[in-house]
């Protein structure tokens, strides 16, 4: 399928996803977003690819676009949020990484905060500078930024809407990684995980997505239900065989 905002490529197992309105720094529209949704349904499906990285041309996204807000009312803004495409995103079977260089802002971030990886490189500016706006993170990063780096820290950032580099999303861990070429980088972790027994990842990442929303007795019920159902594939075999005969897995996906 062909995209006019965004751009799909593929590199050996990993599929790239490059954000691309660098005249307005990825500015997130309400076509992009369609577009991103219809992009990971497209690679849901796609049994190649393992794992997907989101980048975006010389800049992460510099936010949701501004224009487009300027004369909502409260309905028309309700209709615009982002959260069906993250929510897509952030269920998405397979790992996504966020390869960040340059403005990660505003919903550009709380794209970021859907992913479960994050690479920056030095260029890298994370903010939530929507308190600027008159508004504040409706993305999701009222709920997810608390959870990656707690609320006192979370409420700095979307209080006083001021950007941190990349040293500094390290230490507060809201990046994995600094790198010294975020999407080279991205793709190095993308093909280690793409090695990596499917079926026991998506579990895994199901299982801790899903903790968050459960309690705790619930949470370690489902996750031993899913960790139950690794026995019924082939790479739980495979794996353990791989152990005990001291050689490499080789992982099927079965
Ligand atoms: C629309 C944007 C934009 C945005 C940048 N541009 N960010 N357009 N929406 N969010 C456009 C500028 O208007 C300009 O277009 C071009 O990109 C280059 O930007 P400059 O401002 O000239 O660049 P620079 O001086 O380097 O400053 C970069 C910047 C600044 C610091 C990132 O552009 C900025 O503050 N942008 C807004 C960031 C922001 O507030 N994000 C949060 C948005 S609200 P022209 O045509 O003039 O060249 C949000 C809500 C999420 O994200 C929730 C949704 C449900």
């Amino acid at each position: 399928m062909a995209y006019d905002c965004i751009s799909l490529t593929r590199h050996e197992m990993i599929g790239i996803v490059t954000l691309q309105r660098p005249q307005a720094l990825n500015a997130l529209n309400h076509q992009m977003i369609e577009e991103l949704e219809q992009v990971f349904m497209e690679l849901e499906t796609d049994e190649k690819v393992k794992a997907v990285i989101i980048t975006g041309e010389k800049h992460f996204a510099a936010g949701a676009d501004i224009n487009d807000m300027l004369d909502f009312n409260p309905e028309q803004a309700r209709a615009f949020s982002f959260r069906h495409c993250f929510a897509r995103i952030e269920a998405f079977p397979k790992p996504v990484l966020a390869a960040i260089s340059g403005f990660a802002l505003g919903g550009g971030l709380e794209l970021a905060l859907v992913c479960d990886w994050r690479i920056a490189d030095n260029t890298a500016r994370l903010g939530l500078p929507e308190i600027n706006l008159g508004i504040f993170p409706g993305a999701g990063g009222t709920l997810r930024l608390p959870r990656l780096i707690g609320a006192a820290r979370a409420k700095e950032m979307i209080f006083s809407g001021k950007p941190i580099n990349a040293q500094q999303a390290l230490e507060y861990g809201l990046i994995n990684q600094l790198a010294d070429d975020a999407l080279a980088e991205a793709i190095q972790t993308a093909e280690m995980l793409a090695s990596k027994p499917p079926v026991a990842l998506k579990l895994a990442k199901q299982c801790i997505n899903q903790a968050f929303d459960m309690d705790g007795v619930k949470a370690i019920e489902f996750e031993s239900v899913a960790w139950a159902s690794c026995f019924a594939t082939r790479d739980q075999r495979e794996g353990m065989k791989a152990f005990i005969e001291k050689r490499k897995p080789e992982f099927t996906g079965t």
